[in-house]
């Protein structure tokens, strides 16, 4: 019947009907799309948005702001290329954490070979804060030239007047150029000595860049290395950029501007020589916790803990966190943001990535109730759980 119709409609006619089928197809689809409600965290499982695809933001980063949540994360694309950043940073939003709607791109790369985030280049755990005193969103990450591997180290940083975007990127640094650590050693002021060379090569034959055995000396001019990074705003409203730094061997904290884009000066080294990286970082009953991972590329590895009393320690290790089977891989994931839930008492939830090199849009998202056992925090595994696990805190 619909055939006879058709063969007698002239073409315009029948572009019209192709037209009105396509629009109700799409439209049909996307109620479907929009359907699905979440009422609970399934950890490791594909996590849809509005739109019904997968949620485009890991490595993630989450900031609330007037009863809205803003989840920033990397854009990855299919395949193995799709590690690297050829969009941007995605942003969606939420008021109850369950359920994400679609904003978009709110960091582009370009399409400049003389810019740092050129299309193509490694963009990594966007963060976003906002400050007060500017009004403005400032987000920081960890940017890689096109091409380069990881060897520039160093964070990017971008501002908007809307949490959502457009962000504007005004470049990219090496943290403190210049400035030593509150925790300096009268090592790292000198060359390296006889004492170390003779303790480290008895037979002579020094490596050319003997230096290196004093990293943090090394980047004293030009700044030190800034790789694996989050962000912190404490309750006096000041701020710290937490980055895996000297070859990803030593994490680093240090203060941000009154503006919050740049460094002040001050900052301190911390879990010398342990390569840790993904730090995440939250304050509980007046002490910091954070929890990082081991340095094993996009393998996981067991997770990493610590305390403190302030934020520029003494940090004392507590152990990994992860408590059920698949603790030695973290649940297949790693660290990369710690949400206070607001107003929910003594409410952090942890969120990792399950990453998926190989494929790389398809990495999944592992998020899990922190609970406390005395001072410890620990990490038990639910395959499906709500927030209701915070009532009885
Ligand atoms: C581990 C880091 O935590 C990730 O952000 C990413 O840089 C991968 N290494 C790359 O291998």
């Amino acid at each position: 019947m619909l055939d006879t119709v058709l063969i007698k409609m002239n073409t315009t006619n029948k572009n019209l009907v192709f037209n009105i089928l396509t629009i109700l197809l799409f439209g049909v689809n996307s109620i479907f799309a929009q359907s699905i409600k979440y009422s609970s965290f399934q950890p490791g499982e594909i996590w849809k948005d509005n739109n019904g695809i997968h949620i485009n933001a890991h490595g993630g980063g989450i900031l609330y702001q007037k009863g809205t949540y803003y989840w920033y994360g990397e854009h990855k694309i299919e395949g193995k290329a799709g590690n690297a950043a050829h969009v941007g940073v995605h942003c969606y939003s939420s008021k109850d954490l369950y359920n994400w709607k679609d904003e978009g791109i709110s960091l582009s790369v370009v399409n400049d070979t003389a810019s740092d985030i050129q299309k193509g280049c490694t963009l990594e755990r966007p963060k976003v804060i906002y400050n007060a005193k500017t009004k403005k969103y400032v987000m920081w990450f960890h940017i890689e030239k096109k091409g380069k591997g990881y060897k520039y180290a160093h964070s990017g940083v971008a501002v908007s007047a809307k949490p959502t975007g457009p962000f504007k990127f005004i470049g990219s640094v090496r943290s403190n150029p210049g400035h030593w650590p509150i925790n300096v050693l009268p090592i790292h002021k000198q060359p390296v000595s006889d004492y170390v060379k003779k303790t480290y090569f008895p037979g002579g034959g020094f490596p050319g860049n003997i230096d290196t055995l004093n990293i943090l000396g090394k980047f004293f001019d030009e700044g030190q290395m800034e790789r694996d990074m989050t962000l912190f705003v404490d309750d006096d409203g000041k701020a710290y950029h937490i980055y895996a730094s000297e070859y990803n061997a030593t994490l680093q904290i240090a203060q941000l501007s009154d503006d919050y884009t740049t460094h002040n000066g001050r900052y301190v080294r911390a879990f010398a020589g342990l390569f840790m990286e993904a730090p995440a970082i939250f304050k509980h009953n007046g002490l910091y916790y954070i929890i990082m991972s081991g340095t094993t590329g996009w393998l996981p590895n067991p997770g990493r803990a610590a305390v403190a009393p302030s934020i520029w320690g003494p940090w004392t290790e507590t152990g990994n966190p992860f408590v059920d089977a698949d603790l030695e891989t973290s649940y297949h994931s790693q660290s990369t943001y710690i949400l206070p839930v607001a107003g929910k008492k003594d409410a952090f939830i942890f969120m990792g990535d399950r990453w998926r090199p190989d494929n790389a849009i398809d990495g999944r998202y592992v998020w899990l109730p922190i609970e406390f056992e005395g001072d410890k925090m620990v990490l038990h595994w639910y395959e499906n759980w709500d927030l209701s696990k915070f009532n009885s805190n």
